[in-house]
Order: C-alpha cells, then structure tokens, then sequence
C-alpha cells in the first residue's frame, strides 16, 4: 500500500526535495500528500508547489495560541489522511496533538549521530561544530522516531561516514547532507516496503 507522507520543514527543504524525487521516480512506494511549514519564505513550499503538493503555512502568526497551532497540524496531516509524518529542516518543536495521533509514526532526519549530537541548542551548523570539535573520526546521518524529548526517539536508520583532519563545517554539510538526501528516502521505502516496521502506537521504544 503506497505510503502517504506529510512532510514539514522550515527552510531549504533539500530532504523534501529528495523524497519528492524519489516518489516521483517511483523509487519508493509513497507520495507526499502536504508540506506544512511553520515559515511562509521556506523554499520548501516552493518546492512543494511546484511538485503540485498541497501547502501549509501554519506558525505563531497564523496560530498565535500553541494548543490551536497543534490541533491544526494534526488535522491538516489527517485529513490528508497521511501515515507517516517526515520533519525535514523543522525547527520547531510539535505539540502533544500530533504527538499523540501519530505516535511512532513521526520520523526526523538529524545530521549527526545521536543520541551524542542531539538535544536542545544542537540544530544547523552548531550540531557539525560540536562534531569537529569532539575529535570524532566518524559522524553521519540518522533517521529517528520523534516522541516528546528533543532528538531522543530511537534510531532506525543510521548512515556512517568519515570525518577528516581537515574537515570543516562546510565540507561536512556538504558531504551529510548528501548522505540524508540517500538515506532519507531510502529509509521511507524500506517502510513502504514492510522491512522497517516501525512500532505501533501506544507501545514505548527504548534508543
Ligand atoms: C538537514 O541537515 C537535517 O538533517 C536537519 O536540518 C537540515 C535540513 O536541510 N534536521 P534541508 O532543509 O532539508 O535542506
């Protein structure tokens, strides 16, 4: 059965734009049924609707009360009647509404291994800092479940790769976002497929 995904972001959207592609391609059984982003100027509703995806724009401006913010995103993401909940780029934490209606059905893609580089303060370019100045000699990409901690939910995909003396924050975006842009989707199409089963809601999952 396709897998129907609603993805939110707040900037580029890249990740979006890879699993648009690797939808269209039919590289994965799934589609992208709406992009919801808490920021208007995000490319990623450009993206979006230029793929034809229906939008969201959902915010402290729309929304200035957080309970009503959080009841509108989970009824947006019902009724388009989404399974699987992908934050790609969303810097912005979610309510207890769509926590709840889609427990363990809500994945996050974090550009570096976690638990170690995740948790509050640890987005953007801080998370790659924190990375060179830790003296790893590997870093990564990785897929998690999202619960109510920051960036604590099990991993279920993790993509490794190298970290070089003369690495800079630069050269590992470059090279990590390259590696989300594969491991993303390729993670929903494992899903789609049956070979990640991610675990029902109401059961808890320990990292
Ligand atoms: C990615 O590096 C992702 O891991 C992190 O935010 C970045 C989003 O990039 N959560 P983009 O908006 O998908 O280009």
């Amino acid at each position: 059965m396709t897998l129907r995904l609603g993805v939110l972001a707040s900037h580029n959207g890249s990740n979006l734009q890879a699993i648009i592609d690797s939808c269209a391609t039919k590289a994965i059984d799934a589609t992208v049924e709406v992009v919801i982003s808490n920021n208007s100027a995000a490319y990623a509703l450009t993206r979006a609707a230029d793929a034809g995806i229906p939008t969201r724009h959902i915010s402290t401006a729309t929304h200035p009360d957080p309970k009503s913010r959080d009841i509108t995103i989970a009824t947006a993401l019902r009724d388009h009647h989404v399974d699987v909940v992908c934050l790609a780029g969303y810097m912005k934490q979610l309510g207890s509404h769509v926590i709840t209606e889609y427990q363990n059905r809500i994945l996050n893609i974090h550009r570096a291994p976690l638990p170690r580089f995740g948790g509050p303060g640890m987005y953007g370019r801080a998370i790659l800092e924190a990375v060179l100045s830790s003296g790893v000699t590997e870093a990564g990409a990785a897929v998690h479940i999202v619960d109510e901690e920051y960036d604590q939910g099990p991993v279920i995909a993790f993509s490794p790769m190298p970290v070089y003396r003369d690495d800079t924050v630069e050269t590992l975006e470059t090279r990590v976002l390259a590696l989300e842009h594969r491991l993303y989707p390729e993670t929903l199409g494992k899903i789609a497929r049956g070979e990640i089963v991610l675990p029902p809601a109401g059961s808890t999952v320990s990292p």
